[in-house]
């Protein structure tokens, strides 16, 4: 199964217009014939409200013992943050508890209301962190990226074709426990539902690269054109297989794809070239570490990463 993207091509986007349409949409010209944009684009996510959120989560951890981790009172207190701004929104949200360890774990599940609920286009990030440490690089990033699109989707009154599925896992840090456990209690109806499931695990990362999952290739190809936009070059993200909460997806057949920045593995001169920061250094030095709080955070990669949430979220569900 393959995850369509829009089919609103600049093509058939001029051709379905009239001449009147095209020069509305067009500011009144029609010279040059730009393609007018029929489908409706993605706000810009404040990354000051993205970190907002993370100041949250980083007063979550500071309060209950320094972490988020499976167990621990951070963890709920976490959930029960996201789950708030969710209700208030006017997202239909559902609690998922398993068992892990001994310990209840939670998935937090949200719907927006609407939408062909055959095609469901699903965004995701773990919401647990290590014991070690806060974890807003690892994963409060994704998860507050994630957040902020929803409530972007909210503010917007955004009603797609396809129905939008946010969920923010837990017990990632476990072996992916949660989103496992989820997939797992889908009926194989409601799998095949899921058009795609995007995922983003550490997307702020304080020497980024942009590194985009090289798996279902509509979805890789929606965030590779955000970036080229912005004039930012990308690598294909390969080791990532196995190693976040897409993976029981992608054993399930499920379409995926998602956004990282790194994590404990070494920035190349080649990296550091087309992308900044310090070669020879790790991605993110802090990875599963104390250290990994509200400063180890790169505004502008978790800005542009914000974006192209949003970005995929609209494009992949219009
Ligand atoms: N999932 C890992 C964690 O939470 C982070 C990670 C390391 C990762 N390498 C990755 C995520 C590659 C996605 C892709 O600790
Ligand atoms: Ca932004
Ligand atoms: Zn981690």
């Amino acid at each position: 199964m393959k995850l369509s993207v829009s089919g609103r091509t600049a093509a058939t986007g001029v051709v379905a217009l009239g001449v009147t349409s095209v020069m509305l949409l067009t500011g009144g010209s029609i010279a040059g014939a730009a393609p007018a944009p029929v489908v409706a684009a993605a706000p810009d996510i404040p990354v000051a409200n993205v970190k907002a959120h993370l100041a949250q989560l980083q007063s979550i951890a500071t309060a209950n013992g320094g972490n988020r981790a499976h167990g621990r009172a951070g963890y709920k207190a976490s959930i029960d943050y996201v789950k708030a701004k969710l209700d208030a929104a006017g997202f239909t949200t559902t609690l998922q508890q398993f068992t892990s360890s001994g310990s209840t774990g939670y998935n937090l599940i949200a719907d927006w209301p609407g939408g062909d609920a055959n095609q469901v286009v699903m965004s995701g990030s773990h919401l647990d962190s290590v014991t070690a440490g806060p974890g807003i690089n690892d994963n409060g990033s994704g998860s507050a990226a994630v957040l902020e699109t929803a409530l972007a989707v909210s503010r917007a009154g955004y009603q797609p074709a396809k129905h939008l599925r946010f969920a923010w896992w837990g017990a990632e840090e476990r072996g992916m426990v949660g989103s496992r456990y989820y997939v797992n209690n889908l009926s194989s109806a409601n799998r095949s539902k899921i058009s795609g499931y995007l995922n983003f695990d550490m997307i702020g990362s304080p020497n980024p690269g942009y590194f985009v999952y090289d798996d279902d290739p509509a979805i890789e190809k929606t965030f590779k054109d955000y970036f080229t936009g912005l004039g930012i070059a990308t690598e294909p993200e390969t080791e990532g297989d196995g190693r976040s909460d897409h993976a029981p997806f992608k054993n399930a057949g499920v379409p995926v794809g998602g956004l990282f920045s790194g994590a404990d593995y070494i920035k190349t001169a080649a990296q550091a070239a087309k992308w900044g920061g310090t070669s020879g250094q790790a991605f993110d030095r802090c990875y599963h570490s104390a250290c990994d709080t509200s400063s180890n955070i790169d505004s502008t990669a978790l800005d542009h990463n914000s974006d192209a949430v949003a970005h995929a979220v609209w494009e992949l569900s219009s």
